[in-house]
Parts: C-alpha cells; sequence; structure tokens
C-alpha cells in the first residue's frame, strides 16, 4: 500500500513539473463559487454575502455567466442541477431544451436520409425550446432566501455597464464572430464597434441582453415564457425558418426529478438522472470497477486505465442502448442499470489484459461499418457556509449555440436539437446513434450527458464536481470521483488527473496529452487505438478536506475560472 501511495505520488509530482504550477486552493467556511468566469463567480459570492444560501448562489451566477461567458453561460439554452441540503436531502431540477412542438423525427436528414450536420451547427432550426430561466426560477422556488429581483441584478449591471473581456474570452467572440456572419442580430450583439477584433482589456457591454435581465428580474420568469421576450423569439423564429412559437415557450416545464445514487466504497454517489445520461453511466461504471481494486493496479498504470476504459465501453453501450428522455420513452430501466448486480453481469466479459470489440458488444444496435467535442458547456461547484452544496452544469450545446442572437432581446439561442439521435434507427461504428429513446418528437428533451455531481461520506460532502465536454463529460467526472474515493488523492490532484474517453463507439480512446506516455504506449500494446488530446473538460469543482475545510479546485485547464468567497471576490471592484 506504502510502495503504491509513494508511485501515486511520483506520478502527481511529475505531472505537476510538466504542468502549470498548482496555486494555493481557495479555501472557506463561509462558502465557495467556483465557476468559469471571475465576474460571474463574483456575483454567486455577493449572494452568499448578502445571507443567501447555496442556491441563491447559484441563481446569481447563471445569470451572470449569461453575460460574461456567453460561450456556454446562458438563459437561451438548459441545465442540470443538483442541490444536497445540510440534512442531506437531494433534488435534481432538469431545465433541459425541448423540441419544439412542430419538430419530427427526420427534420435534419438531407433528400438522401443522410444526417445534415449543418442543420444542427447554427442557425434557428437549431435550437430547442429554452429552460434556464423556468429551472433557475423552480430551484429558487424551492430553496431561495434571497429575492429573485436582487439575484439577477450583478447580471443587469454586468451587461449594462460592461465588463471588461479577458484574452480567453476575446479569441472566443473573435471566433465566434466567424460564424455569426449571417445573423445581424448576433454580429450587433457581439461585434467590436467598428468590425475591429476583440482583445484583452476591451469592453463588452450587451444592451439588449440588459433589458431582457431587467424584465426578467422585475417581471419574473413569465417575461421570458409569455411575455414580450417571448413575442421577440417567436417573430425572430417565424422569420428566419425556425420552429419555436409562443405556445412552445408557454408550454416549457422545468422539471423537479429524483437524482440517481451509488456507492463506492463506502461514499455516496448523486447525479443527474435521464434525460442526463451522465448520472446513470458514471454509477454504473464505478460499479463494474469496484471489486476490482484498482488502487493495487496503481494510479495511471496501463492495467488500471484498461480496466476504466473498458468500463467505459461497456456504459457507453448502454447509454446508445436504453437512454433517452424519461417523459416519453418509459422503458428506460434505470434502476436495473443502476444495480451492482447489473454491475456484475456487464462487466463479466472484461479482459485484464486486451480491449473487447465494441462491435461485437453491441452487434444488435449496429447497421454497418469524431467529433470534436466543442467547448461550450459550463459547470460550477458551490458550497455556503451550512454546508449546502450546488452542483449545476449549463449548456448551449456548441460554442454559443446556434450563434443566433434573438432580435430584440439580445441573447444567445441553444443548438441543443443535435443532441437527439437524427437519424432514426441508424447506428454505425462512426458514431451516430439511431435508438428510438432519444429520436426527435415534440415536446421530447434531447438526451444529455451533463453529470453535475455530489459525493459525500457519513453524511458529509466530500466533493462536488461536473465538467462540460459533451460525451466525455462522464469520463471526466469518473476520473475525478475515482482519484478521491480509490485513490485517496486531494480535489487538487484529482482535477490536475489527465482524463480519458472511450464512448463505445467510435471504438477508439480519447487521452489527454498529459497522460505518462509510457501509459499510453502500453495501452496501444494491448491494441487499444489511441488519439490524443489537448484537454478534456473543465471541472469546477469543491472538494472537503477530512477536516470538513471547504477547498475550492478551479480546473486551471481554463484560463479564466476562479474561486471567489463572500470576503475574497476574484475582482473587488465587483463587490456592491
Ligand atoms: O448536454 C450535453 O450532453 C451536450 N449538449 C453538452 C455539450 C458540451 O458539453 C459541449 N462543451 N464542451
Amino acid at each position: 500500500m506504502k510502495v503504491r501511495l509513494i508511485a501515486a505520488a511520483a506520478v502527481l509530482a511529475g505531472l505537476a513539473a510538466t504542468h502549470a504550477p498548482q496555486e494555493r486552493d481557495v479555501r472557506s467556511h463561509e462558502g465557495l463559487v467556483v465557476c468559469a468566469s471571475g465576474p460571474a463567480c463574483d456575483a454567486g459570492a455577493s449572494a452568499l454575502a448578502a445571507g443567501g444560501n447555496a442556491v441563491d448562489a447559484a441563481v446569481a451566477t447563471a445569470f451572470a455567466l449569461a453575460v460574461t461567458y456567453p460561450a456556454a453561460g446562458n438563459i437561451g439554452g438548459g441545465g442540470f442541477m443538483i442541490v444536497r441540503t445540510p440534512s442531506g436531502e437531494v433534488t435534481a431540477f432538469d431545465y433541459r431544451e425541448k423540441a419544439p412542438l412542430a419538430a419530427t423525427p427526420t427534420m435534419y436528414l438531407d433528400a438522401e436520409g443522410a444526417i445534415d450536420d449543418r442543420l444542427t451547427a447554427s442557425g434557428h432550426l437549431a435550437a430547442g425550446v429554452p429552460g434556464t430561466v423556468r429551472g433557475l426560477e423552480a430551484a429558487h422556488r424551492a430553496f431561495g432566501k434571497r429575492p429573485w429581483r436582487e439575484l439577477v441584478m450583478p447580471a443587469i449591471r454586468l451587461a449594462e455597464e460592461g465588463f471588461t473581456v479577458s484574452a480567453a474570452l476575446a479569441r472566443s467572440l473573435n471566433s465566434a464572430l466567424l460564424t455569426m456572419a449571417p445573423f445581424p442580430a448576433s454580429v450587433a450583439a457581439y461585434g467590436k464597434a467598428g468590425g475591429a477584433e476583440w482583445a484583452a482589456g476591451d469592453r463588452l457591454v450587451l444592451t439588449d441582453l440588459a433589458r431582457t435581465l431587467r424584465a426578467i428580474a422585475d417581471d419574473g420568469p413569465d417575461a421570458f415564457y409569455r411575455g414580450w421576450i417571448a413575442d421577440r423569439v417567436a417573430e425572430d423564429m417565424r422569420e428566419n425558418g425556425g420552429l419555436i412559437t409562443r405556445e412552445d415557450l408557454a408550454a416549457y416545464e422545468a422539471k423537479v426529478r429524483t437524482p440517481v445514487r451509488g456507492t463506492y466504497r463506502g461514499f455516496d454517489i448523486v447525479s443527474m438522472p435521464p434525460p442526463s445520461s451522465g448520472g446513470v453511466a458514471l454509477i454504473q461504471m464505478l460499479n463494474m470497477l469496484e471489486p476490482l481494486d484498482l488502487q493495487a493496479k496503481g494510479l495511471l498504470t496501463p492495467a488500471a486505465l484498461h480496466l476504466q476504459a473498458e468500463a467505459m465501453r461497456r456504459a457507453f453501450l448502454d447509454r446508445a442502448r436504453h437512454l433517452g428522455d424519461p417523459d416519453f420513452a418509459t422503458s428506460i430501466p434505470v434502476d436495473r442499470l443502476l444495480s451492482k448486480a447489473y454491475a456484475a453481469e456487464a462487466g463479466a466479459s472484461i479482459r485484464a489484459d486486451a480491449p473487447s470489440d465494441s462491435a461485437v458488444l453491441g452487434r444488435d444496435l449496429l447497421q454497418a461499418g469524431n467529433a470534436r467535442e466543442p467547448d461550450a458547456t459550463t459547470h460550477y461547484s458551490i458550497v455556503d457556509r451550512d454546508g449546502m452544496a450546488v452542483a449545476t452544469t449549463t449548456t448551449l450545446e456548441g460554442s454559443f449555440g446556434s450563434h443566433v442572437v434573438v432580435k430584440g432581446a439580445g441573447f444567445l439561442l441553444n443548438n441543443e436539437m443535435g443532441d437527439f439521435n437524427r437519424r432514426p434507427g441508424y447506428t454505425d461504428t462512426t458514431g451516430p446513434i439511431g435508438t428510438a429513446a432519444n429520436v426527435i418528437a415534440p415536446g421530447k428533451r434531447m438526451l444529455s450527458s451533463m453529470t453535475p455531481t455530489i459525493v459525500a461520506r457519513d453524511g458529509r460532502v466530500v466533493l462536488v464536481t461536473g465538467s462540460p465536454g459533451g460525451r466525455t463529460i462522464i469520463n471526466t467526472v469518473l476520473t475525478i470521483v475515482l482519484g478521491v474515493t480509490e485513490y485517496g488523492l486531494t480535489g487538487r490532484e484529482a482535477v490536475a488527473l489527465p482524463r480519458m474517453h472511450h464512448q463505445w463507439m467510435p471504438d477508439r480512446l480519447a487521452i489527454e496529452e498529459r497522460m505518462p506516455a509510457a501509459a499510453v504506449s502500453a495501452l496501444r500494446g494491448m491494441g487499444h487505438e489511441i488519439r490524443t488530446v489537448a484537454r478534456q473538460g473543465d471541472a469546477h469543482s469543491v472538494w472537503i478536506d477530512a477536516d470538513g475545510t471547504p477547498h475550492g479546485v478551479r480546473d486551471e485547464r481554463s484560463e479564466d475560472s476562479r474561486a471567489a468567497t463572500p470576503r475574497e471576490l476574484t475582482s473587488p471592484s465587483q463587490r456592491r
């Protein structure tokens, strides 16, 4: 055991030497907000400072992210929030987008019956009915302590008065503007005056977005779903070949769901149920790995990584086979998939020395026979002084979603419709899945991989985590959870661990460049097809040490991520 821990320490020291030096984590007993953008973390921390709880902070952070992190923060998209109260009750808020009522199963196929990716990459037709504002309302109604209006105010100020553009945001805006060219309202909102490129230090003011946020603050979410904002969305859709109507918006409801739960070596795992695939797949993988004693095989050793890849392969096959919106596909066998007995059955075919063949395991699904996961979702983690914890992942799907800013309302719409199985009945070895549970239907939620997760032990929260990254999200969360629960790492070490991803099909492993080269070549030697990627995910987390001290663990893979506390905002000028 001692030898293994020394080996793990050497691996981590090696990683630290080749990557950015780890900064000191922010620690606080008074609450912490860890997210992708400093001013948005500050909005949440200000809610805590005003006596708000973790849900108040989550609402304030979410609205501020819609201003300062436009690639993924949103009011025109959707998300999932897991809340754990200090007494240990857990609730999941589902504000996933829905297919418009006029949507059809084959609406994204071309004349030859092939998927036309352009139709879900950008433009009005790509958008699902947004859920974020209703979702934040539902969480606030259930748990919030501070007035709604007060929580929207920091976002309004940021949009009205403007905020300083970071180098990362400048790059992201300049790149998004290339795709925004066909959408004049988008260029008007996000283009720099005179058409120049954005640079670090510029100021971004979002006047229409500020007006929309003000309406949401003053008149409540109905302004968005039934008032003038809904009119703007419906008009914009009518004029540009989109499907969302006033009726779609008026009918949108966020859902309160029961989180999925699992256990791993005495830790309690709580995560997002369908329409996310994240929680189910995460718990399935943990169940398959629990009997395999990864620690005995060592941290980041080929033997341990191979077993993780095999668990991924099998959980992602079940994801393809079974998962979708539970309000439509009533036959999703969630309880079975979550059981340890099923994991033993599914894991029985794992060989210690060689990869299985995905095509053989899932041959019943295949007819014949990479995509880059866009950087366009964001996760934030919050704990408050009383021990309430919130894990939220929110998305527009692609970076800047559909690239469509609603004319006169100033906010970006998602392109989430691409998360449906767009070619019913067709699954092949290159990645498309055509299983029935996630085929488009009017009013249905598209399957997600977002995996906001809370880990506790003996009734105390140990870890709050989640990530962007499309299907890779689930495997990013797996690595971090294993780091803390299996290997006994700190939150900082677990978030720094190299990540990898297998999603059943295409049958290959994507591995972060920071993975020790010897492990990668040993996995290749075992027969895994491997592709290296620069980075996977962006997991802003809170980790609570054995003494009960919460640490804000920003993921150093993203430049602008921060941790804020009620006393220590990331930018003191944001204090009001
Ligand atoms: O809900 C999902 O699973 C995807 N729409 C998330 C997309 C995503 O994470 C892209 N960002 N990196």
